[in-house]
């Protein structure tokens, strides 16, 4: 016998479930609101919406990453953008009393259907191998096999990730090629696979534009703007990254450069490709199970 049982009926993975239910429709719905000319903001805005009216809270700002933009791009608050025949990736999540769950779909509008669905195969070959025990190096050979068969790269610095409460981000990391030095899948992990194909170089790089952000400690603020803000980030959004979009104080901006600059909050650069390239992503939260995994995004 196990010397630690875990319950995957307990309240905490019921919820992992719910936010993945939630989560599901909302991936559906929102893909298909994706066409040329379609408003970028007003698409993360109906998304986020809808996941508070099915009972969730959107977990981090819908990501919608254009061509060669991979991650951590949204819209900003009077953004006036719109969608052309572009390779769109929207990444979205949701929490439950902060249970996680993060799904990642590609809709593809620029004629390269290959590149679209090398990820969603990837996904698919890496699920096939999830049970207890599993490396994680495994997963990610099963991930760099499928895309390079499709003569693309995987973007290798970026992974797949574990979700805590309240935490987007924790170990193990999921990564996208074969590699000696991982860890192993236990019963019980909550994980997100997130496999990406470009046809650039495989590796991304920080823009210089920055919509997204988290807390990065406690601390105090004088300005009346910052010190609002932070009382709705740690209320609110906690450890859980954030939009500038988000913030009802007036002044948003100033707040949060305040917040920065005391080192209270950290941004997230937008991570692309070189101008170009084409980017295409896919992502399912899983959970392990006894005998292989339960897919909570389906
Ligand atoms: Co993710």
């Amino acid at each position: 016998m196990a010397e630690s049982e875990v319950d995957l009926e307990s309240e905490q993975y019921e919820k992992h479930r719910e936010a993945g239910r939630i989560l599901s429709q909302v991936r559906e719905e929102t893909a298909e609101r994706v066409e040329v000319g379609a408003s970028h903001l007003e698409v993360a805005e109906y998304a986020e919406d809808r996941i508070r009216e099915l009972g969730g809270k959107p977990a981090f700002p819908v990501n919608i990453s254009i061509d060669e933009e991979a991650a951590h791009a949204t819209p900003s608050i009077d953004d006036d953008s719109t969608f052309g025949e572009e390779m769109i990736n929207l990444d979205i999540g949701v929490h439950v009393d902060g249970w996680l769950a993060d799904t990642a779909i590609t809709v593809d509008l620029s004629g390269n259907p290959e590149l679209a669905e090398a990820p969603e195969e990837a996904l698919e070959a890496a699920i096939d191998v999830i049970e207890p025990g599993v490396e994680t190096g495994e997963i990610g050979a099963e991930i760099e096999d499928v895309i390079d068969g499709y003569g693309f790269n995987p973007v290798v610095n970026l992974t797949g990730h574990g979700l805590g409460h309240w935490e987007q981000h924790t170990s193990p990391n999921i990564p996208n090629r074969a590699v000696s030095q991982g860890t192993t899948l236990e019963v019980g992990d909550v994980v997100a696979i997130e496999p990406f194909a470009t046809d650039g170089g495989g590796k991304v790089t920080e823009g210089s534009s920055e919509e997204i952000f988290s807390l990065e400690r406690e601390g105090n603020v004088r300005n009346r703007q910052a010190r609002a803000a932070l009382d709705q980030i740690t209320e609110e959004f906690r450890t859980l990254p954030f939009a500038t979009r988000w913030l009802e104080t007036d002044r948003p901006k100033m707040a949060l450069r305040r917040l920065k600059r005391s080192d209270i909050v950290h941004g997230y650069p937008v991570l692309k490709e070189d101008d170009g390239c084409l980017v295409s992503q896919k992502e399912h939260t899983l959970i392990v199970t006894e005998s292989g995994c339960e897919v909570t995004t389906e």
